[in-house]
């Protein structure tokens, strides 16, 4: 299955087949660059595409958010320096999310800007970090430097993603999630149903689509794609305030959202957006925590302007809106999670 979002060919498939990158003129060189768990799939993709007669280097980066830094992305630049990657060539990204934010950022940068290709290996890199075109490595704080540079083609196969681990499957599922309930009523009902075991063949396609509508909207984030970060106001401060992963703290972010959303604007649904985020196997609250440390963290980040701090809510499961929230709300959001 194919989708378009914005300059980016999405392919969602089962199994690596074809030619894999877009036709392109002058294209000699491709540099690969991966994370450990996914080198599988990069001597795979890195195969492929030396058959195409392609001159292929493979360029391993730490795990995880280690390889989101800017010395990182300098040592890459020495690399791309030396094996020649001139303006013609391609960067592919194989990898979950901090691979396709770091490759995307090399590419955006690199001689102003080079092709980028990316094979997202886990869940959230395929319903979320490899669409839309936002890259970025980490500073003192997360994502501060970055470009918007939009991948050619994004290639997600479904046979890489089913072998998951549950840990990263449910990572991914909050994300999903997440899309669900602000823009697919389906796909809510579908993970409400099947959990975890829910098909992805059903699961990628409308998460995707769900954020390619809000990107196709407004690609910059100057507005509607803050819809996007819905649960992710209490869940970055959830995440900082304690060792919980990021879907785990979205997914409790999202509860403290359905039951502000409940109290501000009259949502009727919060038990079944507590119950989904069950089904996945998150947890739904975080007693425990340090309650002044999550409440000074909550609006630290982008979701605060001059008059305070903003969060998405939900008026009815697909419908999200935007609303500046008082402390009565925070406090309200607090106490929903056990705090
Ligand atoms: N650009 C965006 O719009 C956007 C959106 C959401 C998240 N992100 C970024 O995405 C990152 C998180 O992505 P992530 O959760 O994919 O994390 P990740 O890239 O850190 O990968 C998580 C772990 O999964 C392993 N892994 C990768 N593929 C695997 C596979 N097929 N099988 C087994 N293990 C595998 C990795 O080696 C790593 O240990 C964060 O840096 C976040 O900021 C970006
Ligand atoms: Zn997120």
């Amino acid at each position: 299955m194919e989708l378009k979002v914005g300059a980016t060919e999405v392919m969602i498939v089962s199994g690596l087949r074809g030619g894999l990158l877009p036709e392109r003129e002058g294209r000699r060189r491709v540099a690969i660059i991966t994370q450990p768990g996914a080198s599988q799939q990069a001597v795979l993709v890195s195969r492929r595409l030396k058959e195409a007669n392609l001159d292929v280097d493979v360029l391993g980066v730490p795990d995880r958010e280690e390889a989101k830094t800017l010395n990182v992305a300098a040592t890459l630049y020495e690399r791309f320096s030396r094996i020649g990657l001139g303006r013609e060539d391609t960067i592919v990204g194989v990898g979950g999310g901090a691979v396709t934010d770091l490759a995307g950022f090399v590419a955006g940068t690199w001689m102003r800007g080079v092709e980028v290709v990316h094979f997202p290996t886990t869940l959230l890199g395929a319903v979320d970090a490899s669409i839309g075109g936002k890259t970025g490595v980490n500073l003192s704080g997360k994502n501060l430097v970055g470009v918007f540079w939009d991948p050619t083609r994004v290639i997600i196969d479904l046979d890489v993603l089913e072998k998951l681990p549950s840990a990263l499957l449910q990572e991914g599922m909050a994300e999903a999630l997440k899309a669900g309930l602000i823009g697919d009523a389906d796909l809510v009902e579908a993970i409400e149903a099947d959990g975890l075991e829910v098909s992805l063949d059903k699961v990628v396609p409308a998460a995707v689509k769900v954020k390619a509508e809000y990107v196709k909207k407004d690609p910059r984030e100057s507005s509607e794609r803050a819809m996007l970060n819905f649960g992710h106001t209490v869940g970055h401060a959830v995440e900082y305030a304690s060792s919980f992963s990021h879907g785990t703290s979205v997914g409790v972010g999202m509860v403290a959202a359905a039951a502000v959303s409940e109290a501000d604007v009259g949502f009727a649904e919060k038990e079944r957006v507590i119950d989904a985020i069950s089904r996945i196997g998150l947890r739904t609250s975080v007693n425990g925590l340090d309650r002044t440390r999550v409440r000074d963290l909550i609006g630290v980040d982008k979701k605060r302007d001059r008059k305070g701090i903003r969060m998405v809510l939900l008026e009815a499961i697909g419908q999200p809106t935007l609303r500046h929230v008082d402390d009565t709300m925070i406090n309200l959001a607090l106490e929903a999670i056990g705090l």
